[in-house]
């Protein structure tokens, strides 16, 4: 490997030390390229620029490999719960028990919202998006816990605001699928697990707990972990330039949901179900969908299908699609948008346009259909890809500030007018 990759810019030549990650990435270091040569690079939507050097999740998108702080995808989906991935992914290690049980003990801790975040939930009219909503709440935790302002927190205090935002995430999102339905909020119980908690307070009833399947719990658990994080994505690098100004945590974790929300990001799992639900409502001719998603004169595109960086398949919709078999049969569950789901799985994996364009289902294509078996209601869906990315975003904000990180701020080409004398509003 080169040691070194050089421009020439008319005589010049200019040297860039060429940097290898742990996993063989290999990247030019061209941080003082503008200082040397007068020029900047030109790369927009951030196809080829690396933002950080960052020890958090390795993948590789050619042959489909995902990998949080070493472990395989596969063998944390299988083995480990959400609340050991949350830990692995903060802390950089897998906990001992001892460490579990404490990591657990304080999150039950606080999982209580304010009541006055109540009032909160009160103002939204009852159809407000639930992502609306979520974003603002989170916000809103900054002004409950003023502590986290501090841009220069003890790792104790740093560690206090992490466990509060897990905890309370997961009310929060519980409370806004109660307020959707116009039912009394369920409070968290210290007696249950992390996972089962939320599940309890989501379809628990007031007067008694519900027992929740063990299915159930399991597989909430393999989503959130496929969910956990996913490396400089578009709502990952927002947390990461938003708290690089030094702004707080529940803000950063707040711009985060709101880059999440688009149908092109997280807001694709909810995409997916109404556009299976609309080829279904439309007679459900797989072929004409196709052929409109083929269509470049026409804007719509297969949700579910496709992504930035994997260009062979995606793993964890390897996963996410065993698991969505095994539920819905366990379940016994028969649900007309997964035949749709299944027909279009199988004309786009074999025509060649989505073939050559190197095009396969994403994790969101088979999500939501486990998220609608378990009974959650479509604007749902990326809430709750919210709270299992959770984890990953606070690690990529303690990674950005432990490596102090200077703030994010991009070059620009400008192509705009230059020179114009003012002209007053009459004589325009
Ligand atoms: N349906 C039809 N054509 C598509 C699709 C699709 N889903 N995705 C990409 N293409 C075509 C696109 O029109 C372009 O064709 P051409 O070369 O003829 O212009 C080519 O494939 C490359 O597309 P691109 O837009 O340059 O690719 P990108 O890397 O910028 O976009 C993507 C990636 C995920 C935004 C895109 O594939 C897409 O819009 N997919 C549907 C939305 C979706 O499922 N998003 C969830 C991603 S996974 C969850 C997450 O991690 O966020």
């Amino acid at each position: 490997m080169p040691s070194t990759a050089t421009i020439q810019l008319g005589d010049q030549k200019f040297d860039f030390a060429i940097i290898e990650g742990t996993e063989n990435e290999k990247a030019i270091d061209i941080s003082k390229l503008r200082d040397l040569t007068g020029y900047v690079t030109l790369d927009t939507g951030y196809k080829n620029t690396g933002a950080t050097k960052s020890a958090i999740t390795f993948l590789d998108g050619e042959i489909g490999v995902l990998k949080y702080r070493g472990y395989p995808i596969e063998q944390l989906a299988e083995k480990s719960t959400f609340l050991e991935v949350a830990f692995l992914l903060i802390y950089g290690n897998l906990p001992t028990q001892q460490q579990l049980n404490g990591f657990q003990n304080q999150i039950s801790k606080h999982t209580l919202v304010d009541e006055d975040m109540k009032k909160f939930f009160d103002g939204f009219p009852s159809k407000s998006h639930p992502m609306g909503q979520l974003s603002s709440l989170v916000c809103s935790l900054s002004s409950f816990y003023p502590e986290s302002l501090n841009p220069r927190p003890t790792p104790q205090e740093f560690d206090q605001t992490i466990i509060k935002l897990l905890a309370k995430l997961s009310t929060i999102v519980s409370w806004i699928y109660k307020k959707s339905l116009g039912h009394p909020y369920i409070y968290p119980q210290n007696k249950f697990d992390y996972v089962t908690n939320f599940l309890n307070m989501t379809f628990g009833q007031r007067t008694e707990d519900v027992v929740i399947d063990p299915i159930i719990v399991d597989a909430m658990n393999v989503l959130l972990i496929l969910h956990a994080d996913h490396e400089q994505n578009c709502s990952t690098s927002t947390v990461r330039i938003v708290g690089s100004s030094d702004c707080n945590l529940y803000a950063s974790i707040s711009a985060g949901i709101s880059a999440l929300w688009g149908p092109l990001h997280g807001g694709a799992n909810q995409a997916v179900i109404e556009m299976l639900e609309q080829i279904k409502n439309d007679g459900g001719d797989v072929d004409k969908w196709v052929n409109k998603a083929k269509d470049p004169s026409d804007s719509f595109r297969l949700m579910g299908f496709g992504h930035r960086v994997y260009k062979n398949f995606d793993p964890r919709a390897k996963i996410i699609k065993k698991a969505c078999d095994d539920i819905l049969e366990k379940l016994g569950i028969n649900d007309p948008v997964l035949d749709i789901a299944k027909k279009l799985e199988e004309v786009a994996l074999s025509d060649p346009y989505f073939v050559t364009r190197k095009l396969y289902p994403n994790v969101d294509f088979y999500s939501g259909i486990i998220y609608r078996a378990l009974g959650f209601p479509t604007e749902m869906f990326t809430v709750l890809f919210a709270l299992g990315r959770l984890p990953g975003w606070i690690a990529q904000w303690k990674e950005m500030r432990e490596n102090k990180e200077p703030i994010g701020r991009p070059r620009q080409i400008y192509v705009g007018e230059v020179d114009r004398d003012f002209v007053e509003i009459g004589k325009r």
